[in-house]
């Protein structure tokens, strides 16, 4: 059993190793004023051609977007990456547990880089291995281990997904955590209990409005608690154990603001990730993961209007898209994900003109074991029947 508890992130590689500010680019990145900078990714792309495949999920900026030859949620891009076995590169332009899920899906010839390693996730680093496998013990101790099965959101490290490779479980993602936690509940019979990584509220807003289960049956486990925080009682009576994690971003939309735009705005649709908090899911119309809700918009009535409750760049580029539409922020305040904000168009210059050059650079590389037992798990979840991304 693993025990080191490594950072998630390659952070700090360079000056400074406690912070994202000491990640340095080797050679030069361009400035952010270079005039050049389009033509400049666009003449390396070419250059590379078919050597090179661009992933972009759909939280990047429009700067960035621009140069993805596929876009997606994190459960499309998994796939378009498993799909592209002869590009041997892979710029993945998202953040790092998407680069490291990339990397496990192709081959071992292909090379995945992320342009900015500081391009992390603050979700995936609230589970940390060493915590999730003394969680781990401490269910056993408390004599249910033997009936959870571990489910962990696509937003993990690579070392989590090995982990649930390793005992039985599944990786999820937004788009189908419903038929994820249907197929977990069903490997241990009828007393079977799952331990959901790292999103409380995924977890939940599917266990309860998607699969049935009242709010009473799922515990909260913090890592930072003896046992979880939770009594050997709590543990037995739960049929859904939630680790203690959250998007920084998804949490921040209040059930409130739904109430004052509500009032303000005649026959509001609102429309939410579920990343939210429970509340805030409860209180709006629909909720599903990005693919999902371009899908909506792309199909609403003209004239009809929608408050979004996910990343401000997509909510922005689906407002751009319909003009016809009347969308808007369901945040008072800026809300973008200040870690997909990270790779921008000096970083993908970066990235780009290193690797047309012949210098591989920021290769995002999982060991073999870790990837062995991650690929169990990611296989688990794109052999899983039913739903599509957009469904
Ligand atoms: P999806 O791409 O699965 O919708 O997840 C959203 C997200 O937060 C990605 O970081
Ligand atoms: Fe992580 Fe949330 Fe940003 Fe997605 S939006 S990368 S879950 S912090």
């Amino acid at each position: 059993m693993t025990t080191v508890d490594l950072p998630l992130l390659p952070l700090g590689r360079g000056s400074d190793p406690l912070s994202e500010r000491g990640v340095e680019c080797p050679g030069d990145l361009p400035p952010a004023s270079d005039p050049d900078l389009v033509a400049r990714a666009r003449a390396a792309k070419e250059k590379l051609g078919e050597r090179l495949f661009v992933l972009g999920h759909h939280y990047q900026r429009d700067e960035v977007i621009q140069f993805a030859d596929v876009t997606g949620d994190s459960f499309k891009l998994a796939r378009d990456a498993a799909a592209r076995p002869d590009a041997e590169f892979i710029v993945f332009c998202g953040v790092h547990f998407m680069a490291e899920s990339a990397d496990i899906l192709t081959g071992p010839d292909q090379k995945v880089v992320l342009p900015d390693l500081a391009a992390g996730c603050s979700m995936a680093d609230m589970a940390r291995i060493a915590q999730v496998e003394r969680a781990w013990d401490a269910l056993a101790e408390a004599g249910v281990q033997d009936v959870v099965v571990p489910v962990t959101y696509m937003n993990s490290s690579a070392a989590i997904k090995a982990f649930c490779g390793r005992n039985g479980g599944v990786v999820c993602t937004s788009s189908n955590a419903e038929v994820a936690l249907d197929w977990a509940f069903e490997q241990k019979g009828e007393d079977t209990k799952v331990l959901f990584l790292p999103d409380q509220h995924l977890g939940r807003n599917t266990a309860v409005l998607k699969l049935g289960y009242s709010l009473d049956e799922c515990v909260v486990w913090n890592p930072h608690k003896p046992n979880g925080g939770l009594t050997p009682e709590e543990l037995a009576q739960a049929r859904i154990i939630l680790w203690k994690g959250h998007c920084s971003v998804h949490g921040r939309f209040a059930a409130d603001v739904i109430d004052e735009l509500r009032a303000k705005v005649p026959d509001l649709n609102v429309l939410v990730h579920p990343e939210c908090q429970h509340e805030v899911v409860l209180k709006s119309d629909l909720v599903g993961s990005t693919e999902f809700i371009i899908k909506t918009i792309e199909e609403a009535p003209a004239g009809s209007s929608w408050a979004i409750g996910t990343e401000l760049n997509l909510v922005q580029r689906l407002k751009n898209a319909h003009p016809d539409k009347n969308i808007m922020f369901l945040d008072r305040n800026v809300c973008y994900c200040s870690t997909m904000n990270r790779i921008d168009l000096p970083h993908l210059v970066w990235a780009l003109e290193n690797l047309a050059e012949g210098n591989l650079v920021n290769q995002i590389e999982v060991d073999p074991q870790t990837e062995a037992d991650a690929l169990v798990a990611l296989q688990r979840m794109l052999d899983l029947p039913g739903k599509t991304h957009r469904d």
